[in-house]
């Protein structure tokens, strides 16, 4: 196998794209698609988004200091996509694509209904990178769709169809692989279940 190489950048795929809803202090809301988004702290629980300056969202952000991570579906990956490409200087991209405001628990701007995961962040401290701002964020609240709750109270995620992005691509999820910890546990004979060398 050989390699080439590529000029220095972004290639940390796939990745999430979510859909972020942010307002301005008179309670105009907008959504931008944003795939440089991580979860950096657990506890703390804390996220960040990274946002262009030129963005319309941008001062939205900087007004309020609030906004709302709502995870994508395939349902939403046209959203999705539209919200990347679309500016709320231009259009209300709430009404041109039906999706629904609904309020928040903890901030003010509004979460999307539609979206099964909504996570509520207020910014802690804003870092200029460069080309982008990263907004470090405390979460504030998590709500989900109780649509993929089971009797025990365990959360399945992938029954509302996620999707990522990788290098310019939408995609939804493949194969369950394994869990958290597969390939070190071991079955009733307390021997591994689970060998690279199988
Ligand atoms: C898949 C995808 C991911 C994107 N990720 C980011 C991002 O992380 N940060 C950013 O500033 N813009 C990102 N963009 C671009 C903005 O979403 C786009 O410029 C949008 O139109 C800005 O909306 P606004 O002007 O209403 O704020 C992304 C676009 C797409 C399609």
């Amino acid at each position: 196998m050989s390699k080439i190489s590529f000029k220095a950048g972004n290639m940390l795929y796939p990745l999430p794209a979510v859909l972020v809803s942010v307002a301005d202090k008179s309670g105009n809301a907008n959504i931008i698609t944003v795939a440089w988004a991580g979860t950096v702290c657990t506890n703390p629980p804390m996220v960040s988004i990274s946002v262009r300056p030129t963005r319309y969202s941008h001062h939205m952000l900087m007004e309020t200091g609030e906004f709302v991570i709502n995870l994508t579906t395939k349902k939403l990956a046209y959203a999705t996509d539209f919200c990347g490409v679309k500016s709320g200087r231009d259009i209300d991209k709430w009404k041109e694509l039906g999706l629904t405001k609904a309020a928040a628990q903890k901030v003010s701007v509004p979460c999307i209904a539609e979206s099964p995961v909504n996570i509520e962040c207020r910014v802690e401290r804003v870092e200029s990178l460069g080309s982008h701002d990263m907004f470090i964020a405390a979460v504030e609240a998590v709500r989900v769709d109780d649509t993929y709750m089971d009797e025990r109270g365990g959360f399945h995620l992938e029954q509302a169809e996620p999707i990522v992005y990788s290098h310019g691509d939408y995609f939804s999820l493949g194969d369950r692989l394994g869990k958290f910890g597969y390939s070190v546990q071991k079955g009733l004979d307390g021997k591994q279940k689970n060998s690279y060398h199988k």
